[in-house]
């Protein structure tokens, strides 16, 4: 389905080995869909280490479904620290070697290279394996910043939650053709720059598709992006159907708690569905 051979994947492959950038790029050129969950603690995250989870991310959305905030913004380095090492420490006697992300807070790197280098190692030294941070346009001369000084990227374009006073909510981003334009400019400038995963949030279906086709390096991972993408991520509450306020998960969540018996085999249920392209369905779970 995609130019980097997705087609051709046999599912009951398994990975025989840690997760690194190596295979992750091996991953995205044999169109091998990428699996990955937030992970906000140890316990959480040797269980999805165990269900065969790809990458863990100790996601910014803490501050939502773990400090109960009403967005991403407010969470600091510490607390970012702290859960990074929490999870860290729960992959320390990995048996799958799941690659752990950690996410750049709001106001840690939109200084510069040099606040978010700094910031970026404080991650790395709680034990993250990559950083996260989000925004196209005035990230690349960061990342590449960071990456020059041996620090793994993954990016973030589409709906940014920091920006979401900006943006004005949480919205479908990209919609029009020349945010759409830019958006894939973004994409290709944040490769160049040397980000190894790019998150797409967010954004029509078939966009997400192009972009992932048009990267040869920078593999992306989808949330609300329908399943075009090399990967697909979601936040573990909501694919386990907990919700803070008990309000409607967004359209394109699925609960994987259904008609299973526990916490693992709900991980274990989505990393079949995300490996072998049944989750998202486009006509669920995209726009
Ligand atoms: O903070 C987070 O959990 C994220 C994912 C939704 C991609 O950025």
């Amino acid at each position: 389905m995609s130019s980097h051979g997705a087609d051709t994947f046999n599912p009951s492959q398994t990975r025989q080995s840690a997760v690194n950038l190596k295979l992750l790029q091996q991953m995205f050129e044999r169109g091998e869909p990428i699996t990955m969950l937030t992970a906000y603690d140890a316990t959480f995250a040797a269980e999805a280490d165990r269900a065969g989870l790809d990458c863990l991310l100790v996601g910014d959305s803490l501050g939502m479904v773990c400090e109960g905030r009403a967005s991403t913004l407010g969470v600091s380095m510490q607390t970012m620290c702290d859960h990074t090492a929490s999870v860290a420490r729960g992959l320390a006697n990995s048996k799958n070697g799941a690659w752990l992300i950690a996410d750049m807070p709001f106001g840690s790197y939109q200084e510069g290279s040099e606040q978010a280098f700094r910031n970026a190692a404080l991650l790395m030294e709680s034990g993250a394996q990559m950083v996260k941070l989000e925004g196209g346009q005035w990230t690349p001369k960061t990342v590449s910043f960071l990456v020059e000084r041996g620090i793994p990227v993954c990016a973030h374009l589409g709906l940014t939650p920091q920006s979401v006073s900006a943006l004005g909510g949480y919205k479908v981003q990209a919609r029009e053709d020349a945010a759409a334009v830019q958006l894939m400019q973004d994409a290709h400038d944040l490769q160049d720059a040397g980000a190894t995963l790019l998150v797409l949030e967010l954004i029509p279906h078939a966009l997400a598709t192009k972009v992932t086709q048009a990267l040869k390096t920078c593999a992306t991972i989808g949330i609300g992006a329908g399943n075009g993408t090399a990967g697909q991520v979601l936040v573990v509450h909501d694919m386990l159907g907990l919700n803070l306020t008990g309000g409607k998960s967004p359209k394109f969540v699925k609960n994987f708690l259904h008609g299973q018996d526990g916490i693992q085999s709900a991980m274990k249920a989505y990393v079949q569905a995300v490996k072998t392209r049944a989750y998202p369905d486009n006509a669920l779970h995209a726009w």
